[in-house]
This record gives C-alpha cells, structure tokens and sequence, in this order.
C-alpha cells in the first residue's frame, strides 16, 4: 500500500473516531519528519501541498518527493491533498499531477481573498467534484469563512458555517469532506485577546448530525505551542549587564557586546534585530479533541510546522554561527518536525490506525 483517496481514511477515522493530521509540506524534510512521525505512531497520514507550495517547488519536484517517501514507507496509507485550490483549473492540474484528493475552496472566488456567494461555491465545487469522482479522487469543499469569531475582522457571525448550507452544498454537489468555519484561522496569530479563539462546537455537532455523508475538516487548526513560538524568540536573546569593570555590556545572538566601546550605529544594529514573534495563543489540544469527539475528521496544521522548522534552524545558527553546511540545521530541523508531528498525531487518536482496514490503492483513472 501506498497511495490512496483520501476519502478512505476520513470513512475510517468516522469509523473509529478519530481524526487524520493533515500536514502541509514544502520541501524534503518536512515530508520526511511527517512520515518518520507516521511510521513510529503508526499513524494514516495526510499530506497537504498548496499552491504555494507547487509554486515554490516547482510542482513535480514536491510531488516527486512525497511519492517517493510514501513508497518507502508501504505500511502507511497515504493521501497527497490540494490544500485551498482556488479554481476548477488548478484542482484540475492537480488531479492530473498525481494528486489523490483535491480541496476546491469555493469560500473565496479565485483570488483567495474574497468571498464569494453561494452559486459560485456551488458551481465551482460541482465542477471539480464531477471531474474528480471519475477519477477517483476525493474532493474537499468550504463553506462558510474562516477567521477569528473576535479577530475584529468583520462580523465574526456571519463567517461561521450554517449547517444547513453544508446540507444544501452537498445535494447540489456531492462532495466528500468540507471545511467549516467554527472559529479558527490560519497562521500564528488567531486571537488577540491572549487566550484561545472561541470556538462554535455546537456548529461542528449540528454539521456532523445533519450531514453525516460529509467528513468535517478544521482549517487553521495549529496549536502555535508555546515552546515552538519560545524557541523562535529565544533567537539572539538580548540580556543587558554590567561588566566587572562596570562596562556595560549586552549578550544577543550568542555574542557578548561591550556597549562602552562600540560605535552607537552598530549597536542600533543589534538591537534591531531583536524583533520577536508577538505573543501568540493557537487551538489547544484539548479543543480539537473536543472537535473530534463531535465530528471533525481531518485537521490541517501548517503554522506549527513552520515554527519547528524556524525555530530549530535559528537555534542551531545561534550555536554555531559558522556553520555554513545545510545538513547541519535542515537535519535537526527535520527532527523537530518529526516531534511536533508525532505529538499531533498521538493528539488526534491516529495512532495505530494504519491497521483499521484493507486499504485499497488509488489508480489514476
Ligand atoms: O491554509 C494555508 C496554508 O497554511 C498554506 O499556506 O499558501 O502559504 O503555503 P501557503
Ligand atoms: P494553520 O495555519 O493553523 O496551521 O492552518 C493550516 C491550514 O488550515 C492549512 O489549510
Ligand atoms: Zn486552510
């Protein structure tokens, strides 16, 4: 086994009440650290491509990679997913990159930003789900737009997910998953309030009850860990401090500065660097295991990934300023994804799921 539709493993992890980590990767290690999570728990895995992504690897690269680490690891079922296509077209390049589940996000028309009204959702989802099905590949949907519920964006209610519009999106089109919008939103900064965004579980039940043909999926669902935004921000720490000799002296970037005998331009530099992720709270855990217990069945996480990656890269430089061989910092920073990845899954419940079923590989049709 290798690759299969996505749709296999949602049906499993509703089967068994779980839930299946979804992981966007760019390059070789995170995949790698994806999978090197999966084979030790066990675990089914998603792996996400966006379109960012094809872009900054140049499509069959990435493609390329994933496939071959899927086919090393034969005892993990594996589904290569579009995250966010924009347009029928681009779910249709997809498809025919290899791809074996596509998500087309009618939310927003093509430009990824603006949202977009019900009869364009539905067009373009139908027209994507048509083509796919033929193909035997799984289609994700959302309806709804997400963003913090008090991110003071908008008016936070009107973004969450109606049931009943998933119901509707789903007579009208048949797709297999949706991502709905319950209170979470991408990239490290969902709440500014200093505690967690507040989430609508009643719509994830209501979904879930209403809809249950459809597997539900959380966007923007990293838990941006307190210990991964630390560890970026601990980068070139500044710590002021008088010298013996009562010379005033700073410590940044794992160098020490006699602030009494530098030029005053040079210590600008030093301390404009020491621009910091501002404080940050993600998706606890123990929110998304609720999530799960009321329905959701994949879980896109990315932001966390990136911090791990960062985070370690900017840690190993710190200690060893002179290092100039990429295997020296994009090892551990593989590490670190492995790690972030393996605490995800055993989170999410997927370990040892591999085993739940015979899975059967996709064939591009
Ligand atoms: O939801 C978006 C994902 O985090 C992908 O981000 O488009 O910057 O690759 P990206
Ligand atoms: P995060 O930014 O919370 O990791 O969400 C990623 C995501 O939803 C990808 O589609
Ligand atoms: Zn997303």
């Amino acid at each position: 086994m290798v690759l299969v539709d996505m749709k296999q493993l949602l049906e499993a992890a509703e089967e068994g009440r779980y839930a299946v980590g979804a992981f966007n990767v760019n390059n070789m290690e995170q995949a790698q650290g994806i999978m090197a999570a999966a084979v030790k728990t066990e675990s089914p895995l998603i792996y996400q491509v966006s379109r960012g992504a094809l872009a900054y690897s140049n499509k069959e690269i990435l493609l390329n990679i994933i496939k071959t680490i899927a086919s090393q690891n034969p005892q993990i079922p594996v589904a290569i997913h579009l995250d966010h296509g924009n347009s029928p077209e681009t779910c249709l390049e997809a498809m025919e990159l290899g791809f074996t589940s596509v998500m087309m996000d009618g939310s927003l028309l093509a430009d990824g930003k603006t949202p977009s009204d019900y009869k364009y959702n539905r067009d373009v989802t139908k027209a994507v789900v048509d083509e796919a099905h033929k193909r035997g590949i799984t289609v994700e949907a959302e309806i709804g737009c997400l963003g913090g519920i008090e991110d003071g964006h908008g008016s936070g209610k009107e973004k969450v997910t109606k049931p009943e519009d998933v119901l509707k999106l789903y007579k009208d089109c048949g797709m297999d998953a949706c991502a709905i919008a319950w209170g979470t939103s991408h990239g490290a900064y969902k709440s500014t309030t200093g505690k967690p965004p507040i989430l609508r579980h009643d719509i994830v039940s209501a979904v879930h009850d209403l809809v249950p043909e459809v597997y539900l999926v959380s966007h923007g669902s990293s838990s941006v860990p307190k210990e991964l935004v630390d560890k970026v921000n601990s980068y070139g720490v500044i710590r002021k401090y008088k010298g013996e000799d009562n010379s005033r002296h700073i410590t940044a970037y794992g160098k020490d500065f006699n602030l009494d005998e530098m030029d005053a331009r040079d210590v600008v530099k030093v301390m404009f660097r020491a621009e910091r992720m501002p404080r940050s709270v993600g998706v606890p855990m123990y929110e998304l295991q609720k999530g799960i217990a009321e329905g959701m069945r994949k879980i896109n996480v990315d932001t966390d990934g990136r911090l791990a990656v960062t985070g370690t890269i900017l840690n190993v430089l710190e200690g060893s300023p002179a290092e100039f061989d990429p295997r020296k910092y994009l090892g551990p920073a593989r590490d670190a994804v492995e790690g972030f990845a393996k605490n995800a899954m055993v989170g999410f419940g997927t370990p040892g799921h591999i085993y739940d079923k015979k899975w059967v590989e996709f064939v591009s049709k």
